[in-house]
């Protein structure tokens, strides 16, 4: 059986857990530094095993060296946003945080594919592949399929119709700027500008920007995990799977779209190594304008973190 470690058992955390038990594809192990935390969770989930019908290998430790050889590992440690705070303010704790978490995969799971959400995410992806010193294709961060997930959702809701048939793409870093693609959301093949105003098209790229934000505002204290983790099931089945998918994820650039040393959400082909392949594929100029505007606040990002590590 192939093997899941999930950093970090908080609501991001356990709802990955949730979702990856019930694909029954991995034995799973979730950490917690809170001592009990993840063990209470992980009782809590093998209870519900034979009721959802899923294998009870399930472990939860505070004990990093159980995650040892795992194929992926997940990190969600780290504090989430407060209403009124970007993602970048969590920047100096959650770096302090990952850096530590990311000592223990290097020495316990040296081959793992390793899953960035922390955030912000961008960022926290550069200082998890500097402190493991993995290889470049080996660190991915999630991103672009949540962002994806909602822009569907907003586009379907509006026209009425699933949003499994709403195909669509959001390039960029997992910040305000981040990048939906008009040129790229279709349905049933055809183009999204086909069947809606561009001003409504507008607000729904607006809400998929802010789609995290209003999450945080309803909750005032945390941020969303239903479909963050969904979104990380999906990344994770992808690998374990070798699924070969076209997902969109924060990937480390070294020239591709005309971006060098940093990590933003591109087209990827995920599968056991991580990133298969980088996907470039034809943007509009005002696209390629709104990536560049993405790319900036992330190397900003990355600045601040290289006055920390
Ligand atoms: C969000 C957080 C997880 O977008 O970044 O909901």
């Amino acid at each position: 059986m192939k093997k899941v470690s999930v950093i970090g058992a908080g609501q991001v955390g356990a709802t990955a857990v949730y979702y990856i038990a019930e694909s029954n594809f991995a034995e799973i192990v979730l950490v917690d530094v809170v001592e009990g935390l993840a063990a209470a969770k992980a009782t809590d989930f093998l209870h519900s095993a034979q009721l959802r019908s899923y294998n009870p290998d399930i472990t939860g430790t505070s004990d990093y060296s159980l995650i040892k050889n795992s194929d992926v590992v997940v990190i969600t440690a780290g504090i989430p946003r407060r209403p009124g705070m970007d993602r970048m303010d969590l920047l100096k704790t959650n770096v302090a945080i990952v850096r530590g978490v990311s000592k223990e995969i290097a020495r316990y799971a040296p081959n793992a594919v390793v899953i960035v959400v922390t955030n912000p995410l961008d960022v926290i992806a550069m200082a998890v592949l500097r402190e493991t010193g993995f290889a470049l294709k080996k660190v991915i961060g999630m991103a672009g399929v949540l962002d994806e997930t909602r822009f569907r959702y907003f586009v379907a809701e509006k026209l009425g119709i699933w949003p499994g048939d709403v195909m669509a793409m959001v390039l960029g870093g997992h910040g305000n700027e981040m990048v939906p693609l008009k040129s790229h959301t279709s349905i049933g093949g055809m183009p999204l500008p086909d069947l809606m105003p561009d001003d409504e098209i507008e607000k729904i790229i607006d809400r998929t920007r802010n789609g995290g934000g209003e999450i945080v505002k309803y909750l005032k204290e945390g941020s969303a995990f239903y479909a963050p983790g969904a979104s990380v099931a999906k990344m994770v089945e992808a690998v374990i799977k070798d699924e070969k998918r076209l997902i969109s994820a924060s990937a480390y650039l070294r020239g591709e779209y005309g971006y060098d040393s940093i990590f933003l959400g591109v087209p990827i082909i995920i599968g056991k190594n991580g990133v298969e392949k980088i996907v470039e594929i034809y943007l509009d100029e005002n696209e390629k304008a709104a990536l560049d505007k993405s790319a900036d606040a992330v190397k900003k990002g990355v600045e601040e973190l290289n006055t920390v590590f």
